[in-house]
């Protein structure tokens, strides 16, 4: 039984977040989507809000054998992971820019927890350019983000405004 924790904010959760979870289920028994709940952050949905939109979304993509779930955490991630029996992390990289931040935060999990390993796994290209802050920041200034989110998503951030 091989267990990942996928975490990250998912404010909100995009395409490219469900393209990195319909490849890790190829991976894993049981992936656990972790929502860090972090009280610094501004943030546009609410834990609630995200674990929910979460949810729903992954209802409805096709994730073979691999049970899918979602959680909030907060504290360290390593020791969230010890108490769910996880073996890995996943995390996904866009560009070479996401790696240096990345390959930080792997090794200080590594040092801090050496049993749990870190997955880097690649989007579709098609998402290789879309996070949760530009889809923020271009739907406040007025633009389409049809195809970035899920079709619910969208809906969520109109209600929003
Ligand atoms: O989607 P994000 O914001 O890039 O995710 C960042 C996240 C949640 C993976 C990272 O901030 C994290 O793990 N936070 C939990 C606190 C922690 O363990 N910090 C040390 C990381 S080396």
């Amino acid at each position: 039984m091989r267990r990942a924790i996928y975490p990250g904010s998912f404010d909100p959760v995009t395409n490219g977040h469900l393209d990195i979870i319909q490849r890790g289920c190829k991976l894993f028994d049981e992936i656990i989507v972790a929502v860090l709940v972090n009280q610094d952050k501004t943030s546009f949905f609410s834990i609630e809000e995200r674990c929910e939109m979460l949810s729903d979304v992954l209802e409805t993509i096709d994730h073979g054998d691999c049970k899918v779930t979602v959680e909030s955490f907060e504290g360290l991630l390593v020791q969230y992971a010890a108490e769910r029996g996880a073996h890995a992390i996943v995390r996904g990289i866009r560009a070479i820019s996401d790696y240096e931040y990345e390959l930080q935060m792997a090794l200080m999990n590594r040092r801090l927890q050496p049993r749990l390993e870190t997955v880097f796994m690649m989007p579709a290209e098609a998402y290789s350019y879309v996070s949760s802050r530009l889809v923020k920041e271009v739907f406040q200034l007025g633009a389409p983000i049809a195809g970035l989110v899920p079709s619910l998503v969208e809906e969520r951030m109109r209600q929003k405004k």
